[in-house]
């Protein structure tokens, strides 16, 4: 069987030869499929890169129709068992799990790179009082950029490394500051003897108590639910950040891109979206007459569905068993009876069904950052947290990958051609 497709062009009679390598078959090859020498070449039309692979990847491996995810080969089930976020962080950002040594030093790295410029406190406090965290934390990650500008050099990797661990170990610094700002209250100094989110949690929560030491439990349910976020291949986000990075911008530019593509109720805003559903259908007895307004197209049921999920999202599963701890600690969210009649109805009905669209991970998600006392507009600062050492992964192998050029899509034209301007005591008159 040979690896290659032959396609024969019916407006010429020409035959090419295509080859194919892991499964894949390169765009350029069609571009030499051409009427004549002027016209120009086959492109390839795909909105929203249903079918297009952008880059070769060894980060994050999804099979969508069987459920599986795993970070550098490790299943997801296992990390979130036995892993915690930072030793994670270092399995995407080094490609394999730490030795004692590199581990303690990985910890100790990003634990004292915690505290940010003091001028980056100033400008956080100049947003106004209802100003979303999301936008706040898109603004400080951009912002970082001038706070270090030897990290525009990504030739050299020492550098490279540096910028990674600054980030990682900064995000939740910005993110419970942009949670502070809102709320009207003094920003909380990272605690460098907390674990990385035993201490955001302190920075979120803390008030006039000397020490603030969270609920174990809490802190476990949180650091999975980072887990669970660190990366998921070539999602909107980490396609903006490969995009952006690809001009060869500095990190923390490629990040903001990031962040502001998770900001999306399509993408990192859904779970904001799905607490929002749920209050709104507010009891059982309305969720079929709600069922019938999706089916009708009037709305989406948000935390369903999923791009490359055609099965039950692993993530959505371990979620799912993480509410149990939480709620054990918190008590129930009442939401949580209107979450799963919704889920099994749905499940059952045939138009969901039949375009294979189940929980994701933002289902249940929305449901366990309120019991821990988040705010909705919180929860999506979250995500960008525990996508952070996904989006540095990426953006490494981007800046290494020889392949890679400076992103930059074909369009299919369907405007006007050649037109005469018409002066404007013309078409004014
Ligand atoms: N509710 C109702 N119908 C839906 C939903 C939904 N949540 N999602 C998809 N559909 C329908 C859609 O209308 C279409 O129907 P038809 O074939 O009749 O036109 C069909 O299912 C296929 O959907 P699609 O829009 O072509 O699928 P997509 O791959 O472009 O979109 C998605 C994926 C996640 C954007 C979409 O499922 C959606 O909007 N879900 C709700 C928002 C949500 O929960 N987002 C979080 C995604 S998971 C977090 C992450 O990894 O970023």
């Amino acid at each position: 069987m040979a690896d290659s497709l032959t396609v024969t062009d019916n407006r010429t009679g020409e035959t090419y030869e295509v080859p194919i390598a892991d499964g894949a078959i390169r765009a350029d090859e069609f571009g030499k499929i051409r009427v004549d020498d002027d016209s120009p070449g086959l492109a390839l039309y795909d909105p929203g890169f249903v079918n297009t692979a952008s880059c070769r990847s060894a980060v994050t491996f999804i099979d969508g129709e069987k459920g599986i995810l795993e970070y550098r080969g490790y299943p997801i089930e296992q990390l979130a068992e036995h892993s915690n976020f930072l030793e994670v962080a270092y399995l995407l950002i080094h490609g394999d799990l730490p030795t004692k040594e590199q581990y303690e030093r990985w910890e100790h790295e990003i634990t004292f790179h915690t505290f940010v410029h003091e001028n980056v406190k100033g400008f956080m406090e100049g947003f106004r009082y209802d100003a979303h965290p999301m936008g706040i934390l898109m603004a400080s990650v951009g912002a970082l950029s001038t706070f270090y500008p030897e990290s525009r050099n990504i030739a050299d990797g020492d550098n490279r490394h540096m910028q990674i661990v600054r980030m990682i170990a900064k995000m939740p610094t910005l993110g419970a500051w942009a949670y502070r700002n809102a709320q009207g209250k003094p920003y909380v100094y990272p605690d460098n003897d907390l674990s990385y989110t035993a201490n955001f949690l302190a920075m979120l929560f803390k008030m006039s108590e000397r020490k603030f030491e969270a609920d174990e439990r809490l802190v476990k349910a949180l650091d999975v639910l980072f887990i669970l976020h660190a990366d998921h291949e070539q999602n909107c986000s980490t396609n903006a950040v490969r995009s952006v990075g690809s001009s060869q911008v500095d990190p923390y530019s490629a990040v903001a891109a990031g962040v502001a593509a998770l900001y999306g109720p399509l993408h990192g805003g859904a779970n904001e979206s799905v607490l929002r559903m749920l209050r709104r259908i507010g009891s059982k007895e309305n969720i079929p007459a709600f069922i019938e307004g999706v089916k009708n197209g009037d709305e989406k049921l948000m935390g369903f569905g999923h791009r490359v999920y055609k099965n039950y999202d692993p993530r959505a599963q371990i979620i799912k068993k993480a509410c149990d701890d939480v709620f054990e600690v918190t008590g129930v969210n009442p939401l949580l009876e209107i979450a799963q009649e919704l889920e099994k109805i749905a499940l059952e009905d045939d138009y969901f069904v039949s375009r294979k669209l189940y929980p994701n991970v933002d289902f249940y998600s929305g449901l366990i950052y309120e019991a821990l006392q988040f705010p909705p507009e919180m929860f999506t600062v979250l995500f960008a947290i525990g996508r952070t050492p996904g989006w540095l992964s990426q953006w490494l192998e981007l800046v290494q990958d020889k392949e890679q050029k400076i992103a930059r899509p074909k369009q299919i034209y369907t405007g006007a051609r050649g037109l005469d301007y018409v002066p404007t005591s013309e078409r004014w008159a």
